[in-house]
């Protein structure tokens, strides 16, 4: 490798632009929402609110939070001929193979499909916000053989949600609570799903394919796809008694990662999960069965104890709680990464919006490590 040129692996340290969306101090454990901590949001915003600030430079006005919300009203309601596709698909596979292709589908419904303007691309952006909740619940519903629930578009994203997940009003606590997490999960930086969003969009193709490629992202264990592997582990472990060997199973194995821990920017606790711990704590002692949330503890306990040997800061990330909250609202884990894409759709399109008002396309390169100097020979001389 020629010494003029510094690699870093994973774009550990890279910045690729400006941006004035969200900011992460991962020494002091600060996630800001443009100019806002996310644990004021969390307590205080809906998620509209919040994907009003995101998309706009402050948060919303009561009148221009009004028109936001009624802006999505027309959008909430996905075409039948969309939603048959979930009927045509094996019922085992993963939700986000579903909604990935639904996404995309969408695009050959929209006669602007390609236009990148800002107008159209926030018109696109508008109706995807709106169509993800209904997507991911009426996937849920036809798989397990009912048929989808038509949005109620006088519910918030977080109570139309549960209502077409369960076909029945959710209390206030519930739809709260669900907000939190949606408020929680919007947004977060040059994430892998929001970078490969904006490399996508820096060719100038259009949004549908730009949020196509971060739903597939997404999907990894690494990335959005670690809460449902958190789920699996806590099931496997089954008890608070069987956290530490499961654990140093997975800490003694080759590159072995425990799911739901650690990050690229964090050194301390990623303040969402301080959050999501406390909505996981109340979950607990709301239902009467703190096995989850016991269980998590445990996790954090052995994990802390392991990684203070080793001198790493390995601590819970936004997957890790997520988890058992999501467990006790009564969704199937594997419906856990959807779930985060309903959120993240917020902070992907308040980045293609910057992206695409300013773009200069993503080219990095490679260091060529492969042989050099051969030469040809015809096929037939080759041995
Ligand atoms: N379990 C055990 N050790 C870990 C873990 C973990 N989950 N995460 C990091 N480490 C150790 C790792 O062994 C490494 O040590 P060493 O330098 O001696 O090799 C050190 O910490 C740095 O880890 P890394 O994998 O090089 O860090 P990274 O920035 O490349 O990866 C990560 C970040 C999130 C992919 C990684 O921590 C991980 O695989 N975590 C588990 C999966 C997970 O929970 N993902 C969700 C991420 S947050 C939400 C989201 O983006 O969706």
């Amino acid at each position: 490798m020629s010494d003029d040129v510094t690699l870093y692996r994973g774009l550990d340290g890279v910045h690729i632009d400006t941006s004035s969306i969200s900011s992460i101090d991962g020494l002091k454990g600060e996630l800001i929402y443009r100019g806002y901590d996310i644990t004021e949001l969390a307590d205080k915003a809906s998620f509209e609110e919040v994907t009003y600030l995101l998309w706009n430079d402050d948060l919303p006005t009561a009148a221009e939070l009004a028109a936001f919300k009624e802006s999505l009203k027309p959008h909430f309601e996905v075409r039948s001929d969309v939603l048959d596709l979930f009927r045509t698909m094996p019922d085992d596979i993963h939700p986000m193979h579903a909604l990935r292709t639904a996404a995309s589908a969408l695009a050959a419904f929209d006669a602007q499909a390609d236009g990148v303007g800002d107008d159209n691309v926030r018109r696109i952006g508008l109706s995807l916000l709106a169509k993800f909740p209904t997507l991911t619940a009426a996937f849920e519903r036809i798989r397990t053989g009912k048929g989808p629930i038509s949005p109620d578009p006088d519910l918030s994203i977080a109570g139309n949600f549960l209502y077409m997940l369960t076909g029945e009003k959710p209390t206030e606590a519930a739809t709260r609570t669900m907000d939190v997490a949606l408020v929680l999960h919007a947004e977060h930086g040059s994430n892998a799903s929001a970078f490969v969003a904006r490399a996508t969009a820096s060719t100038l193709t259009d949004v549908y394919s730009a949020i196509t490629a971060a739903m597939g992202c997404l999907k990894g264990p690494l990335h959005g796809g670690a809460n449902t592997a958190v789920m699996e582990a806590l099931e496997r472990v089954g008890s608070v008694e069987g956290v530490e060997e499961d654990i140093m199973n997975t800490l003694n194995s080759k590159g072995g990662r425990v799911m739901g821990f650690g990050h690229r920017v964090y050194r301390v606790l990623d303040p969402r999960a301080v959050i999501l711990k406390e909505v996981s704590h109340t979950l607990a002692e709301e239902s009467g069965d703190s096995k989850w949330f016991d269980m998590s503890l445990e996790m954090v306990r052995i994990m802390d104890r392991e990684m203070a040997k080793k001198g790493k800061e390995v601590k819970p990330n936004v997957d890790f709680f997520s988890a058992s909250v999501y467990r006790m609202l009564g969704f199937p884990k594997d419906m856990y990464t959807p779930i985060f894409a309903v959120a993240r759709i917020s902070g992907w399109m308040a980045h293609l919006f910057e992206q695409y008002s300013d773009n200069r396309i993503m080219r990095p390169r490679l260091v060529y490590s492969g042989p050099t100097g051969k030469t040809f020979s015809p096929v037939e001389e080759r041995s």
